[in-house]
């Protein structure tokens, strides 16, 4: 394990626990968004074949609310430290949201998807999108009316593991920041690196399920939690 001096490559594992305090919705946990809707009727393929219209309202929603949010001092922090970290830096979210970008964060890696772009399943092109799905406009690159959320749902592949796999093969750092650890392949992200004889490090409010695996856990907001980290790190 490399000493705190020696550690230059870097992966930072991010969920909705870092956007929380920019009032975006948790999904687990007290009032989080898996207590108000069933996953089974809005984020899995069988429940947009079954309802599209239910399930393309549930993301209108998310995408419409996401756009009135502002980044909070977390994602101000993680921009800082990757326009200043001079070792390698991939910042994985599964976060569907945008903020990490709109506070300036380049080495943003979104696994589960991103709400501001609309996913043709005709033509199979991404295409930036910030209105509503639901009256099912033609798809800017082939004009089918086949487009859908850029979200992962259940039982769907994350993308770009093989990127993800191979930065977390070279770095020295693992942290994991705002994630319950409830759900895989990110979930075991902290296992690969301790196998790989990675430091690790997790910043929750709470101990998640996959505390037990980390080198060291800080409890408590990210709101201060990681402008904290990123000074220690920057050493300023
Ligand atoms: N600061 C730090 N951590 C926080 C804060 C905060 N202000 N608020 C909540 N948390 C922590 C919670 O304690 C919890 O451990 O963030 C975590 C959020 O967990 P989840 O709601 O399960 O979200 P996440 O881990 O990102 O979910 C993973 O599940 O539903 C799917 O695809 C979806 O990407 C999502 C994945």
């Amino acid at each position: 394990m490399a000493a705190m001096t020696q550690i230059r490559n870097i992966v930072i594992l991010t969920g909705a626990g870092v956007s929380a305090e920019s009032g975006i919705d948790t999904f687990r946990g007290g009032g989080g968004l898996w207590e108000q809707h069933r996953v089974e009727d809005v984020a899995t393929p069988e429940a947009f074949a079954r309802d599209p219209e239910l399930v393309l309202r549930f993301y209108d929603m998310r995408r419409e609310a996401i756009q009135t949010k502002q980044p909070n001092a977390a994602h101000f922090a993680l921009a800082r430290f990757d326009r200043e970290w001079a070792g390698e830096l991939l910042i994985v979210t599964q976060n569907v949201d945008d903020l990490h970008e709109r506070a300036g964060a380049r080495r943003v890696l979104h696994m589960h998807g991103e709400h501001l772009n609309a996913w043709c399943s005709n033509c199979d092109i991404r295409s930036p999108w910030r209105g509503p799905l639901i009256e099912r406009p033609p798809c800017p690159a082939c004009g089918a009316r086949a487009l859908r959320p850029d979200v992962v749902w259940f039982g769907e592949m994350p993308y770009r593991m093989d990127e993800i796999y191979g930065a977390l093969r070279s770095a020295d750092l693992f942290v994991s920041i705002g994630t319950s650890g409830a759900v895989y392949p990110a979930a075991g992200f902290v296992r690969d690196a301790r196998e790989l004889g990675t430091r690790t490090l997790e910043l929750n409010l709470e101990r998640s399920q996959g505390s037990a695996w980390f080198d060291e856990s800080r409890l408590g907001p990210a709101g201060e939690l990681v402008p904290a980290w990123v000074e220690e790190m920057l050493g300023s």
